[in-house]
């Protein structure tokens, strides 16, 4: 059965918008699998801008299904998760100035620093998939590199402006993932999926699990705004 990984960076963008403790990502995680999260996401940006180190070790420690690792392949980031030990890294490239991952790793012109830090994550149990684009060069690079599973970027898909371009992306990463399975390759993909666009990738028999941020994050806005403006309300009519 497809897995769900939930992102929750989100969670900790908001609580750091105001240096409170609360919105809590430990909450939001339980909160996460409780509900059906096969695993909980997180990506320790190198400027910390949404998840600190502290989230990721308590993370370790408190979930009860699995621990997915986002982070750019630098050696601050393999010493951190050769400590946290996640069940899963997840290499993604990383840019400072952008708003959120804009594109897949390039394994090809970064090939055998990518495939050391593969091996080195590998002979510590820690599996590693590489966040790429859907493009053949790149997967076949991934398998060169051992990687034990592929990201496929989902970004072009989601941002089609049209049906003719989303159509042509889906058939796509349709076929990389045929690709990518061929090779023995896991397939995970993620970025941009929302309530909208998600079914047609789910359904591609390939597809191993699913990585989802910004959107779930979206919807619990309006899902929980409802309740909790009423919840202040109640309390300050001493209703509660
Ligand atoms: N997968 C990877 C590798 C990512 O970098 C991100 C964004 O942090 C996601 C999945 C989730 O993307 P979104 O927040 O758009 O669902």
């Amino acid at each position: 059965m497809i897995r769900l990984g939930v992102n929750i960076d989100h969670i900790a963008t908001i609580r750091n918008a105001r240096g409170e403790p609360f919105p809590s990502v430990i909450e939001a995680a339980l909160v996460a699998e409780t509900n059906g999260a096969d695993l909980i996401t997180v990506h320790l940006r190198e400027d910390r801008r949404h998840i600190k180190d502290d989230d990721v070790f308590l993370l370790r420690q408190t979930l009860k299904t699995q621990l997915n690792l986002e982070m750019a392949a630098t050696q601050e980031m393999l010493e951190i998760a050769l400590e946290v030990r996640p069940d899963f890294v997840c290499l993604v490239p990383e840019k400072r100035q952008e708003l959120t991952t804009e594109g897949g790793l390039d394994v090809i012109n970064n090939f055998n620093h990518i495939a050391n830090i593969i091996k080195t994550l590998h002979d510590n149990k820690i599996w590693t998939s590489i966040f790429i684009d859907p493009d053949s060069t790149q997967i076949t690079a991934a398998r060169e590199a051992n990687a034990y599973a592929i990201e496929i970027h989902t970004g072009k898909y989601a941002q089609a402006k049209n049906n003719y371009s989303s159509t042509e992306e889906f058939f796509r990463i349709k076929d990389m993932a045929e690709l990518a399975d061929s090779l023995e390759l896991i397939v995970n993909a993620g970025h941009g999926l929302n309530y909208h666009n998600v079914q047609p990738i789910a359904r591609l028999p390939q597809m191993h699990e699913l990585n989802i941020g910004y959107a779930i994050i979206a919807q619990s806005v309006f899902a929980g705004l409802p309740n909790a403006v009423s919840k202040m309300k109640q309390l300050m009519l001493m209703l509660e």
